[in-house]
């Protein structure tokens, strides 16, 4: 059998190892939360942050972003219509109502002309993401946040390290949200954290994630409804194993699409999403679009790579066609994207030659 080239999954090394060992010998007793602690100090520093609730999953982190935030029944908030449904169902558990908006062909990003024209007096924030590894437009997003006075998350899941000119995503707005699941850049299997400036918003997240939990008038005593999202320490400790190697890990994911570039890039009916000038993509999910020159059909690329033990991935499903969602926008750029986008294999066990055997398949396939 071939080897498995896997879409994604960690590098793990002796120091993983290690610090997971640490976090079962020393992560109980009194030093029962110190890698959760460490890991949140090493995102901080890393990203220029001053506060981080590290969380079960990043699900959480986002949903625990849109209750810190007051979102509620009646509210609007402003979504890209292209991610993992995370991004979209964290809004619906507060009742407020996901906006679904279209995203730009370039970074697969929210689009910022789209997110003008979806506000309504009813809209109090929006939802964005840095996808597959991309920044988002953050500049022209912010003016339009503060020009109609809303709130703005950032659900920088998949991106840890990607900078919008010179600046870190997930601290833009005011609340930002990664994930450490097991096909992120820097895994702990589960795992999630949010950041803020705020510290405001911080000491509610905080509240909020530890069941509202005061001790005001008795041990144990809650104020507050609240939620039990605290990371457990011990993935906190394989977390933080990566979070500071996460400078080697981008480096790898770098290599990887420089890899496809070099075969790609010049391709006819092949459009590469690349980081834009004075940005820098993490690349966590390398990925392509087939233009309509192209008449193979996705899908069947995406069989013969299975059977070929590779796997890759489509693009998303619009968030905005799921039962629980209303399509107020067609949007048809994460269309075309759910039907003709392809992510490309990029475990962080891959070598050239396993990057290369992807391209000669995708390419034998390739018809006009
Ligand atoms: C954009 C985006 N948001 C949120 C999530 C949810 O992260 P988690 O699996 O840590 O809950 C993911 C994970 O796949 C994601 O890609």
């Amino acid at each position: 059998m071939a080897k498995k080239i896997a879409f994604a999954g960690p590098s793990i090394t002796q120091k993983e190892i290690d610090y997971v060992i640490d976090g079962t010998i020393n992560g109980f007793y009194e030093t029962y939360d110190q890698h959760t602690k460490k890991l949140e100090k090493a995102v901080c520093d890393y990203i220029g942050t001053k506060y981080a609730i590290a969380t079960h999953c990043c699900t959480l982190a986002l949903h625990l972003a849109c209750a810190t935030l007051d979102l509620k029944a009646g509210d609007e908030v402003i979504c890209t219509d292209f991610s993992w449904v995370a991004t979209s169902y964290a809004i619906d558990y507060t009742g407020a109502t996901p906006v679904f908006v279209d995203i730009e062909p370039d970074s697969w990003c929210i689009d910022p002309a789209a997110i003008k024209k979806a506000i309504t007096p009813k809209t109090k924030a929006i939802m964005l993401v840095h996808t597959f590894g991309n920044p988002a437009q953050m500049d022209e997003i912010m003016a339009i946040a503060r020009e109609h006075n809303l709130k703005v998350i950032e659900d920088a899941a998949p991106s840890l390290g990607a900078e919008f000119q010179g600046q870190k995503v997930g601290t833009f707005g005011d609340i930002g949200c990664f994930s450490f699941q097991g096909a992120k850049i820097a895994a702990s299997g589960e795992g999630g954290i949010l950041v803020t400036n705020n510290e405001e918003l911080f000491k509610k997240a905080q509240l909020l994630s530890s069941m509202g939990r005061t001790d005001s008038q008795a041990i144990f005593w809650s104020d507050s409804l609240g939620y039990q999202y605290t990371i457990a320490n011990l993935t906190a400790a394989l977390a933080l194993s990566q979070v500071e190697r996460i400078e080697e890990l981008i480096e790898m994911k770098r290599n990887y699409f420089k890899w496809y570039e070099a075969r790609l890039g010049d391709v006819r009916g092949i459009k590469m999403i690349r980081e834009k000038a004075g940005n820098r993509s993490i690349y966590t999910y390398p990925s392509i679009l087939l233009e309509d020159s192209i008449t193979t059909n996705r899908d069947e690329i995406l069989k013969t790579f299975k059977a070929n033990n590779i796997h890759a991935r489509p693009g998303f499903p619009q968030m905005s066609r799921f039962p629980v969602h209303e399509q107020r926008f067609p949007n048809p750029v994460a269309l075309s994207v759910e039907k003709r986008g392809i992510s490309l294999p990029a475990a962080l066990n891959l070598d050239k030659a396993d990057i290369d055997f992807v391209c000669d398949l995708l390419l034998a396939q390739l018809k006009y």
